[in-house]
């Protein structure tokens, strides 16, 4: 995670341009902010504070053409000022921010407090500022320029980290960046005029400026400066040709209108991509379905929200097309990849396309020769880049950090993927549209008070219970990280078929218990299993297309046939969210969650 932007070039005002860049990439951490700027004097000047950025001012800040910002999610070391990047070496000329973990920083540490570098964070990262200061220092000069002298300390440091690390060191002195990266992702940008070069995380901060971009590959080392930009290997510093690309991507408007939240916008944007998937005549479809057919083995493998549509998938390909697909945890993969061969197919789902344990176990499957499919929201992102083949799930920018519409949009692109399977692509346009209506309905203000209402009744328990079968199971577990990530209440989803085998000794009376049961042959047993919720005094959720007297409270979808599991999981979203509001949470920025999670 950690959000990264960095300038050089002739532009007035470099601090504030800085700023925006970092507010841009504020999903990816919002712990703490920190700004660097070269003074007159080539000192370097910090601004730093903890929280989010809201509307802080950086003026303060001298302005002379380069500055360098951080947005921090923190990983070694607590949420303070001092952990705030950017840090500084002793002598306070070099200035660096980082991404990912350095896991052998306390020896490292050891060495340099010995030769007497003074910490001024708990941080891992502080270590790799003064290990470039102790580098240059111990460095033979032999008339070589401050520059030169920089870059090789940046790459003989970088070399000596363990772990998956991004770095940009800024020297004021020789006024120049040096970024390195091995895991997290890191692009530059060339500008037309103004003699600038950007740095940043993420494409779209620096798309604004400039269209000309290169992204950075795992063991390169870049060098920035207003004369322009090179790249060399890390492993033996050979010079490569920087290869731009020119970016023609869309820049989406990120525009909530007068909804007070993202994270509303987004489900309220629900109901139409459903129905663009449905009508969608994209030729990856067709294509995604043949690789799946003829692969000798299909894994789908996620995090978080993203996992969840993976094991959904599962059910979905068996339900529909008869066909076994395996589900993994991206962070568990990695572990299960030995009998993966050069036939096997592996598909990564993921809104941002960035995060690192499922890229970390998508290369480590490569090794084994398998095919790489994406499933990816993010146009141009790590994962939509490695892919050998790849669709994306238009679900248009998804800001709120609680993850809604690429949910859904995952689950309708499996359906139609395995529908072309069973080649009734008709069927598949036809549930989805019945359910992008049926979300349509869901989002309406008449339904939505509904869901108000139980959250109001729901606002001060301590746990809910959730349960579901077959592919209710998987929206289920996402329906309870929707109420856990948004509100902070424990919330915890599981197949029906083992509340007995355990949390049923958790119901109380009063205990809120959530059913999904759709029209399907997992109703008569899900339902057995919330009245006996109810024998132990549970509060009765059903969520389903009929009514049934054990249900306190009865929320009705009409029944879509398996694309049910989407208008289920749109309520889930929209209760996370009435419950977050209920306890004045920000359901945009959930505390201790990023977006984009990029170390392991
Ligand atoms: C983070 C986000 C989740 C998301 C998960 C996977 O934890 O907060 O909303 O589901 O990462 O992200 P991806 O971008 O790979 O779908």
């Amino acid at each position: 995670m950690c959000g990264i932007f960095g300038y050089i070039g002739t532009r007035k005002n470099v601090p504030g341009l800085v700023f925006e860049g970092l507010k841009s990439l504020e999903y990816r951490g919002y712990d703490s902010w920190g700004l660097a700027a070269p003074d007159k004097n080539g000192k370097l000047r910090i601004l730093k504070n903890t929280g989010k950025i809201g509307d802080s001012r950086v003026d303060s800040l001298p302005d002379n053409g380069m500055a360098l910002g951080h947005t921090r999610w923190a990983t070694h070391g607590g949420v303070t000022m001092e952990n705030a990047h950017p840090h500084l070496d002793c002598s306070g000329r070099i200035a660096l921010i980082h991404n990912g973990i350095i896991e052998n920083y306390l020896e490292i540490k050891k060495e340099l407090v010995k030769t007497g570098h003074r910490f001024r964070s708990e941080t891992d990262t502080e270590v790799a500022v003064h290990l470039i200061e102790e580098i240059i220092s111990k460095s033979e000069k032999k008339g070589l320029s401050r520059k030169v002298l920089f870059g090789r300390a940046v790459r003989q440091a970088f070399g000596k980290f363990s772990g998956l690390n991004a770095v940009i060191a800024m020297d004021a002195e020789s006024e120049v960046f040096v970024a390195a990266k091995n895991g997290s992702p890191l692009i530059a940008g060339h500008g037309e005029s103004h003699g600038e070069n950007f740095l940043a995380s993420d494409a779209h901060a620096i798309l604004p400026y400039t269209r000309r971009l290169y992204f950075m590959e795992d063991g390169e080392i870049i060098t920035l400066d207003r004369s322009g930009i090179t790249v060399q290997n890390l492993a033996d510093g050979q010079e490569k040709p920087v290869r731009f690309q020119q970016i023609d991507w869309k820049i989406e408007k990120e525009d909530k209108g007068k909804l007070p939240h993202f994270m509303l916008k987004e489900i309220f944007d629900q109901p139409k991509i459903l129905l663009g998937i449905a009508a969608s005549t994209e030729v990856t479809l067709p294509e995604f379905a043949k690789l799946i057919d003829n692969s000798y083995g299909t894994y789908l493998v996620g995090c978080g929200t993203a996992a969840y549509a993976c094991l959904a998938g599962t059910y979905i390909f068996s339900k529909i097309a008869k066909k076994h697909v395996n589900f993994s945890v991206a962070s568990e993969f990695s572990y299960l990849i030995d009998f993966l061969t050069p036939k096997s197919l592996v598909i990564g789902l993921s809104q941002s396309g960035e995060t690192i344990d499922l890229l970390d176990s998508l290369k480590k499957a490569r090794g084994k020769g398998v095919q790489v499919g994406a499933l990816v929201n993010v146009l141009g992102s790590s994962l939509y880049r490695m892919a050998d083949h790849k669709q994306l799930l238009h679900a248009g920018t998804e800001k709120a950090v609680v993850s809604t519409k690429a949910f859904t949009s995952k689950l309708a692109y499996l359906m139609m993927i395995a529908y072309l399977l069973k080649k009734d692509g008709v069927s598949g346009r036809k549930i989805l549209e019945t359910a992008g209506r049926e979300a349509a309905r869901v989002v309406s203000s008449a339904y939505r008070k509904k869901i108000q209402s139980l959250a109001e009744n729901l606002s001060s328990a301590k746990d809910i219970y959730i349960i579901g079968r077959g592919v209710s199971y998987p929206v289920a577990l996402e329906a309870a990280l929707k109420i856990k990530e948004a509100s902070y209440v424990h919330a915890e989803g599981f197949p029906a078929g083992e509340l007995k085998h355990g949390v049923i000794a958790l119901i109380e009376k009063n205990t809120p218990c959530i059913g999904f049961l759709p029209n399907d042959e997992t109703y008569n047993d899900t339902l057995s299993g919330l009245i006996e919720m109810k024998s132990r005094g549970g509060l009765i959720i059903g969520i389903s297309n009929k009514p049934h007297e054990c249900f306190d409270i009865f929320l009705p979808v009409v029944d879509c046939g398996i694309a049910s599991a989407i208008p289920n999981t749109v309520i889930a979203q929209l209760l996370g969210y009435y419950l977050a509001i209920q306890k004045g949470i920000d359901p945009d920025k959930p505390r201790n969650l990023a977006k984009s999670v990029t170390v392991k």
